[in-house]
């Protein structure tokens, strides 16, 4: 499986999927949830609405996925997932916010909940936003961590994934850690935890 890092728009990609960084109402947002929900058109919130919900307000738990189709963008579908709340993070479209106890746990569920499903459809290219990054708190540096280790899990039955960085600072930020992250992973074994403090993998 080929991986690729990029800077640009999801919604202007030729994949199997994209992913959206949703919120639990899936009723669209700001952010990539919202230009996904412009480029698909009215249809994709009419059709969340029809949706059931598991609790008030909440079509789609953290780290969950939904799939939708992709209207008129050059995709046959749409992954609709939720990313946790980091500490710096908040959700101006979801008023059930909670900050996630265990973010990266369950940014680590959204990623490999959209493997999954894009295997499980036959789908073999995928494009990822940096999901959380954005008002939801999540470092670039600490997601580029997260994806690693989830590509890293196992052999995943696609051809291609791709990660679509908007911004162009997050774009050099990601650059620099995943090139620390592959040098890391030629030079070094797993490092020991006992070498860091606390419970992050401090790149820095
Ligand atoms: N293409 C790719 N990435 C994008 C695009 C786009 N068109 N637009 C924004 N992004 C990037 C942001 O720059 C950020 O790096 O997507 C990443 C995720 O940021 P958000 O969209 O804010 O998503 P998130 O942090 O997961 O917060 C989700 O925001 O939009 C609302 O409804 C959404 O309530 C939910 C919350």
């Amino acid at each position: 499986m080929k991986f690729t890092y990029i800077h640009g728009d999801i919604t202007r990609g030729i994949y199997g999927a994209i992913v959206n960084a949703a919120n639990p109402t899936l009723l669209g947002g700001g952010g990539v949830d919202g230009a996904i929900h412009r480029a698909v058109g009215p249809k994709l919130r009419e059709y969340c609405k029809t949706l059931p919900e598991i609790s008030p307000g909440v079509r789609c738990p953290v780290g969950g996925v939904v799939v939708t189709s992709a209207g008129g963008l050059s995709c046959l579908y749409v992954f609709h997932t939720v990313g946790p709340i980091f500490p710096a993070g908040r959700d101006p479209c979801f008023h059930g916010e909670q900050v996630s106890t265990n973010p990266k746990v369950e940014l680590a569920k959204c990623i490999q909940g959209c493997l999954v499903s894009a295997e499980r459809l036959g789908v073999k290219t995928i494009a990822f936003p940096a999901i959380s990054c954005g008002v939801y708190g999540c470092p670039i540096s600490v997601f580029a961590k997260v994806f690693w280790d989830v590509l890293r899990e196992r052999d995943w039955n696609l051809q291609e994934v791709t990660l679509v960085l908007f911004e162009e600072v997050d774009y050099r930020m990601f650059e620099v850690t995943w090139g620390m992250l592959t040098t890391q992973k030629l030079e070094v074994e797993d490092p020991d935890p006992a070498d860091f403090p606390g419970d992050e993998f401090d790149l820095f």
